[in-house]
């Protein structure tokens, strides 16, 4: 099994946690960090909200405290695009989660809006609402309520860098908002809040599913012909006991970190895939070092969330450190960028990955023929959703 897995028995354990670098600015929260626990009851909270799910999809859990409704997706989506969540009115969520590639930018690392360099990659948004745990590999975001604090108010790195009510303000003096937080909310102005915020930023993202790709076209809509035949042999090498992606990219959501409304027992999977040494971690700050820099544990060095591969032709350059990214096609070439950098990302895991301690035993050498290898590239690239990244729901409201 994985190096790190917690099986976390929902709603026996809650830390009150202290949310270093993202609570400062933060009122009226506390009934929320408990919502990630109760989640599994919040089946009614569905009720009145239609998620339109691709066939073979579960329900995703939603916290009580904020069920879904179209009025706060709708909410949400402005939200999302505004410029007026961040401090300078520069940047707004959008700009480091694009739609046109799946919710991430195409940098190697995020760039807030005082041009501070994230140390991490943005992360692909698709179907966020199943994953356990939010961010690359801190296993204290339990929900996206949570979560959105990182970038709103984060100072370490500063993202939308907000410090004060500044951006309420200009919701509060705007009559379109002010109609679009009463149909989410209900009551006035007075619901103009941070939380509220956060809860229409959350129910939008959790309305984000992909699910229409090629593979599942193959696989759930019973079209045989979704899928080359060379990507039909990809699906098997992904799955079979040589190349072992599946171990860690399994399910619809192809990644092992993943929950629903039904789940019982929550998996939460922190791995390290040998891309960084014990050489060069010795060198690196404790904010490039994955679970370790949240745990201080010796043992989390290295170790990250495996992230969903859904859309992944479109979300180069990869890993948490952008480092796995064309360098002969160029970048604005997706087709043969991906094909590139994917197939850098094979030969990584069929070299065995680096020297490193934490690395999970399941890295390890193998041998694909030139044939399976490019088998599994056009698998991985069959995972493309083109009415995800077209889907008029999830676009720019204000153009
Ligand atoms: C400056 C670029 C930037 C901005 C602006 C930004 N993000 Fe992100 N986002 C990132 C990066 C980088 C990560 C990875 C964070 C980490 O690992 O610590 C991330 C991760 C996430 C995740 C976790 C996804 C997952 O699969 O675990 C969510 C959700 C998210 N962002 C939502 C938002 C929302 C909502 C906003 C606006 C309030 C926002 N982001 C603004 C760069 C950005
Ligand atoms: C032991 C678990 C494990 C196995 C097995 C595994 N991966 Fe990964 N994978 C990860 C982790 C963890 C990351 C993130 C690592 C990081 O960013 O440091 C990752 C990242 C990736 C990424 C980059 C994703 C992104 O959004 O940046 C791709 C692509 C990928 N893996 C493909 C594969 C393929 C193909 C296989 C099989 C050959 C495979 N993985 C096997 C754990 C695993």
């Amino acid at each position: 099994m994985k190096s790190f897995i917690i099986l976390l028995l929902l709603s026996t354990i809650y830390c009150g946690t202290s949310f270093d670098k993202a609570n400062k600015d933060n009122k009226n929260n506390s009934q929320l960090l408990q919502s990630a626990f109760i989640a599994q009851f919040s089946g009614r909270s569905q009720i009145g909200y239609n998620w339109n799910l691709p066939n073979d999809f579960p329900i995703p859990s939603v916290p009580r405290e904020n069920p879904m409704s179209e009025e706060k997706v709708t909410l949400g989506r402005f939200l999302f695009y505004d410029k007026n969540l961040s401090q300078n009115q520069t940047q707004s969520c959008s700009s480091c989660h694009l739609q046109e590639f799946a919710f991430t930018d195409r940098k190697p690392f995020g760039i807030g809006s005082t041009a501070e360099v994230h140390p991490r990659n943005s992360q692909n948004l698709a179907n966020v609402a199943y994953n356990t745990r939010l961010t690359w590999s801190n296993d204290k975001m339990t929900s996206l309520e949570i979560q959105a604090r990182g970038p709103m108010f984060g100072t370490s790195p500063i993202e939308l860098g907000l410090s004060n009510d500044d951006y309420l303000n200009r919701l509060k003096s705007d009559s379109r908002y002010r109609t679009l937080f009463q149909s989410a909310f209900g009551g006035g102005i007075e619901n103009i809040t941070e939380q509220n915020v956060r809860f229409a930023l959350s129910s939008f993202q959790r309305s984000l599913i992909s699910g229409k790709s090629k593979v599942d076209k193959y696989l759930n809509y019973g079209d045989k012909s979704a899928l080359s035949s060379s990507a039909i042999r990809g699906l098997a090498v992904f799955n079979g006991e040589t190349a072992e992606c599946f171990h860690c990219h399994g399910g619809i959501n192809y990644t092992n970190s993943m929950t629903h409304a039904g789940t019982v027992f929550e998996e939460v999977s922190y791995s390290s895939n040998g891309i960084i040494s014990d050489t060069t971690y010795a060198s690196l700050p404790d904010n490039k070092k994955g679970l370790y820099e949240v745990t201080l544990l010796q043992t989390d060095i290295g170790k990250f969330k495996p992230p969903s591969l859904r859309n992944i032709a479109l979300t180069y350059p990869y890993m948490h450190d952008g480092s796995f990214t064309c360098t002969t096609a160029s970048p604005s070439d997706i087709e043969n960028c991906s094909t590139e950098a994917l197939g850098k990302v094979i030969d990584h895991y069929a070299s065995g990955g680096l020297s490193h301690k934490n690395k999970d035993p399941q890295i390890r050498a193998f041998t694909l023929t030139p044939q399976e290898r490019t088998d599994l590239i056009n698998f991985l690239k069959a995972l493309t959703d083109d009415e995800f990244i077209s889907n008029p729901k999830f676009s720019n409201p204000f153009q």
